[in-house]
C-alpha cells in the first residue's frame, strides 16, 4: 500500500523522544511503531525506584499495549539513560554523539508537570533541559524536524485570547538559571511567589520560559510547539497511590467518581479537554510541517475546536450521568457532582461531606486496630482541587488556526491515520468510554459489580439522610 505523507516522512528516519514514559509519551511511541515504519528511536529514559533504563523499556513495551509486536519493535528500540534534571541531559558523550549521528527527528515531551514542584527542579527539568536539548539539536547532522511540546496553560497569565504566538515570559531562561544558581532550596521556596510573578505555578511559569527558549535560541531551526489542553482519555498504569498518577482533569474525573471529590467549577464556559490519542496525532502531524524553517517557529494550540467544544455545563451533566450510570464499587463516599464557584460554599462542602464522615471512619477505624486513612486520603484530594482550582473558575478563550489549518492540509489518508479535529467528536461516547475504561483497567472493578455498586451508592445515601435527619431532630430541640 502506498504510504501516506506522514508515513513516507516518518520512514526509515530516526527519532529521538523524551517523555515516553509517561502518558502523551506511550501514546506518541505506540503511534509511531504501530503506523510508521521509522528506522530507529531512540527514548531517553531515567533510573526510576530501583528500575533501569532497560528495565523501564521492557515495562513500556508492556504497558504501552505493544505486546504482540514487541520482537519486532524491540530491534528497533534503543534506550538513552539520562535524565533532563542533570546538565547536558545526564547523557553520556557516547550516546551524544550516536544521537548527533543518527538521528533525523526529535520530540520532547518529558517534562515535570507537577504544578508546585520545587521552582530549582521544575526550572532544571523543563527549561534547562530544553536549552541543552536545542544544544544538541543544533549538532545534529541532518535533523529535519523537532517538536516541542508545551501547555495550553503556559500564558495563563494572559486574560484575553490567547494566540498562536509567543509571549514574554515572567524572565528569560538565562536569568532564571541566575538566580537558581546563587540560593539554597530554601531561598528559592522563600522568593518563588515573587519570581512566579502573574503565573499561578512553577509549571506553567517553566512552561513558559521554556518556550522563550525555543523562540531566541532555535531560529532557523525546523522547529514547531505544540501547546496541548487538558489531556483525557488514556491512563496511566495504576500505581500505589494512584491519585498523583493521573492527570488533571482525569483525576478530578475519577476523584468525583469514587466519591472523593465534589468540586470546584461552575457555568456554560467551554472546559478545554482533549483526547490524549489525538495529542499524539497532532504531535506526529505537526512535526511533518515544521521541516520548513519558518521564523518563529509555529505553535499550534491544541485545545479543541471551536465549533465542538465542551462546556463545563456539559461536563457537570457527563459527570453526574457517569457516576450514576456507572458506579463503582469500590467507591468510598456518594458519588455526588457539586460545581460551586463559591470557594466557602466548596470549604463548607469539603468539611460535611468529607472531612466529617472522614474522621469519623477513621475513628472506627482506629478503635478495631486498623489503619487510618480516609482523612490523609482527602486533605490529599483537597490540596489538588486547590492547585486545579486557579484553571476550573478562570477562562481562556484560544485562537486555534494553525491547528485547523493544519488539518485542512493533511490528506485523506493521514487524516484517517492521525486524527485530531475534534469537530465530530461525540463528547458524551468518548466520556462514557473513558469512565468505563477507567473503571474496568484502572480500579478492577469489572462490569458485572455495577448492581452490587448502585446499592452500596443507595446505602450511602440512606446513611447521609439519618445524618441530616438527627441533625435536623437535634437543631429542632435546640431552638
Ligand atoms: N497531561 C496533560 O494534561 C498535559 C496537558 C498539556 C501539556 N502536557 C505536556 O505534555 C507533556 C507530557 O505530559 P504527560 O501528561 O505525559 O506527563 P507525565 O505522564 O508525567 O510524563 C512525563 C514524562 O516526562 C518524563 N520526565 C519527567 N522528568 C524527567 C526527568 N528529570 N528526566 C527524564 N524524563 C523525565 C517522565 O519520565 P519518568 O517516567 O521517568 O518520570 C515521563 O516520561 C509535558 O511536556 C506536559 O507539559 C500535558
Amino acid at each position: 500500500m502506498t504510504p501516506s505523507q506522514i508515513q513516507e516522512f516518518y520512514k526509515n528516519q530516526t527519532v529521538f523522544i523524551t517523555g515516553s514514559t509517561g502518558l502523551l509519551g506511550k501514546l506518541v511511541l505506540r503511534k509511531l511503531l504501530t503506523t510508521c515504519e521509522p528506522k530507529k528511536i531512540y527514548l531517553l529514559i531515567r533510573q526510576h525506584k530501583e528500575k533501569s533504563p532497560e528495565e523501564r523499556l521492557e515495562m513500556l513495551l508492556e504497558s504501552a499495549d505493544l505486546r504482540r509486536d514487541q520482537s519486532e519493535f524491540k530491534g528497533k528500540i534503543f534506550v538513552i539513560k539520562g535524565d533532563c534534571g542533570l546538565p547536558g541531559l545526564g547523557i553520556s558523550q557516547f550516546d551524544r554523539e550516536t544521537l548527533i549521528n543518527d538521528t533525523t527527528c526529535i520530540i520532547h515531551i518529558a517534562a515535570t508537570i507537577k504544578f508546585n514542584e520545587h521552582l530549582r527542579l521544575a526550572a532544571y527539568v523543563n527549561v534547562r533541559a530544553v536549552q541543552d536539548l536545542l544544544n544538541l539539536a543544533k549538532q545534529v547532522r541532518d535533523l529535519k524536524a523537532m517538536v516541542h511540546v508545551s501547555t495550553a496553560y503556559s500564558n495563563c497569565n494572559q486574560k484575553d485570547l490567547i494566540k498562536e504566538q509567543f509571549y514574554e515570559p515572567g524572565m528569560t531562561a538565562t536569568k532564571l538559571l541566575k538566580i537558581l544558581g546563587c540560593l539554597d532550596d530554601e531561598t528559592v521556596t522563600n522568593i518563588t511567589p515573587e519570581v512566579l510573578g502573574s503565573w499561578p505555578n512553577s509549571y506553567t511559569f517553566t512552561k513558559a520560559v521554556a518556550e522563550n527558549v525555543v523562540k531566541t535560541e532555535a531560529q532557523n531551526m525546523p522547529i514547531c510547539i505544540v501547546r496541548p489542553a487538558i489531556l483525557m482519555g488514556a491512563f496511566q498504569e495504576p500505581e500505589p497511590g494512584w491519585l498523583d498518577a493521573i492527570q488533571g482533569i482525569t483525576a478530578f474525573l475519577m476523584g468525583t467518581y469514587l466519591g472523593l471529590i465534589h468540586c470546584h467549577l461552575a457555568d456554560v464556559k467551554p472546559i478545554y479537554l482533549i483526547p490524549s490519542d489525538y495529542t499524539a496525532n497532532i504531535i506526529l502531524a505537526a512535526a511533518c510541517y515544521a521541516t520548513e524553517k519558518t521564523s518563529p517557529p509555529p505553535i499550534y494550540n491544541y485545545t479543541g475546536f471551536e465549533k465542538n467544544l465542551l462546556t463545563k455545563s456539559k461536563l457537570y451533566e457527563y459527570g453526574k450521568l457517569s457516576t450514576k450510570l456507572y458506579p463503582s464499587v469500590h467507591a468510598v463516599n456518594a458519588c455526588l457532582l457539586i460545581f460551586t464557584k463559591n470557594k466557602y460554599y466548596l470549604k463548607f462542602l469539603q468539611f460535611w461531606l468529607h472531612l466529617v464522615p472522614a474522621y469519623i471512619v477513621d475513628l472506627i477505624c482506629l478503635s478495631l486496630g486498623k489503619n487510618r486513612r480516609f482523612v490523609k486520603m482527602y486533605q490529599k484530594v483537597h490540596r489538588m482541587c486547590d492547585a486545579l482550582g486557579y484553571f476550573n473558575v478562570n477562562f481562556w478563550k484560544y485562537e486555534t488556526t494553525n491547528c485547523e489549518t493544519l488539518w485542512k492540509a493533511l490528506e485523506e489518508k493521514d487524516r484517517e491515520l492521525f486524527p485530531f479535529n475534534m469537530e465530530n467528536l461525540e463528547w458524551w461516547d468518548f466520556f462514557g468510554k473513558c469512565v468505563i475504561y477507567a473503571r474496568i483497567n484502572f480500579l478492577k472493578d469489572p462490569m458485572h459489580t455495577l448492581p452490587q455498586a448502585k446499592r452500596k451508592q443507595k446505602f450511602i445515601a440512606f446513611f447521609y439522610y439519618c445524618i441530616a435527619f438527627v441533625l435536623v431532630c437535634v437543631l429542632w430541640r435546640l431552638f
